[in-house]
């Protein structure tokens, strides 16, 4: 589903990603770890192909991305989506309206009871006309999960999803992630807190110096 093939990233002539190569198949879940300036981001950004490679293949489902005309990204965009570590929602609109906003911009139908399942499986079913800004943080990082599933990706990246969150919440986000992953979404975490993967059969990639060392 995800395959970088001798992968460079330079940022002012600096290899922030050194040679990387990896697979993650459909209906995997992986975690992206390493220490802060390692480059999870930036490789979140490359599937996404918001950033491109400098050097070598990334390949995700069948887009080519470092060949991929800008003109296509849309097409990639309708498979994979990004919780971004700030959220970027509409903080004047409600929940309804950030959660409806990708449906809209496809011009999908039964937006509305679509919408309300979604929230549904978030637990904010209650929030709907609520207005993102007096939601808290918890609570707008499962907006903006629910913005990610509505669209039925195939894929979801998540940067630092439970970067601002205390203990329980983060449990809270993680099982639905994991929750959304056996639905068969493949789903890629980036993550500097080891407790989420540990002892768990989850594929664990870890960054240092921009190479994969596991
Ligand atoms: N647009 C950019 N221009 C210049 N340098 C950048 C840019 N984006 C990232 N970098 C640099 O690339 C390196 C990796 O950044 P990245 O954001 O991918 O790290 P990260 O592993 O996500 O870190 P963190 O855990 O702090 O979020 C850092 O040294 C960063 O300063
Ligand atoms: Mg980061």
């Amino acid at each position: 589903m995800i395959t970088f093939s001798g992968v460079y990233k330079y940022y002012d002539s600096v290899a922030v990603l050194n040679n990387v190569s990896f697979n993650i198949e459909k209906g995997e879940l992986a975690f992206i770890t390493g220490p802060s300036g390692a480059g999870k981001t930036t490789l979140l950004k490359l599937i996404f192909g918001s950033e491109v490679p400098d050097e070598g293949q990334i390949k995700v489902g069948d887009f080519e991305l470092s060949k991929i005309r800008h003109s296509k990204i849309p097409l990639l965009r309708r498979i994979v989506t990004f919780v971004f570590q700030d959220f970027r929602l509409r903080q004047d609109l409600t929940v309804f309206e950030n959660v409806a906003l990708p449906l809209k911009v496809a011009g999908e139908k039964e937006i509305k009871q679509r919408v309300l399942d979604a929230l549904k499986d978030v637990s904010l079913r209650h929030k709907a006309d609520s207005i993102v800004k007096t939601l808290s943080g918890g609570e707008q990082q499962r907006v903006a999960i629910a913005r990610a599933i509505i669209t039925n990706p195939q894929i979801i990246l998540a940067d630092e999803p439970t970067g601002n969150l205390d203990p329980e919440s983060s449990q809270e986000i993680m099982s639905l992630f994991k929750r959304i992953n056996t639905r068969g979404c493949t789903v890629v975490i980036a993550t500097h807190s080891p407790e989420f993967f540990r002892n768990t059969p989850y594929k664990v990639l870890t960054l240092k110096e921009g190479k994969i060392t596991t």
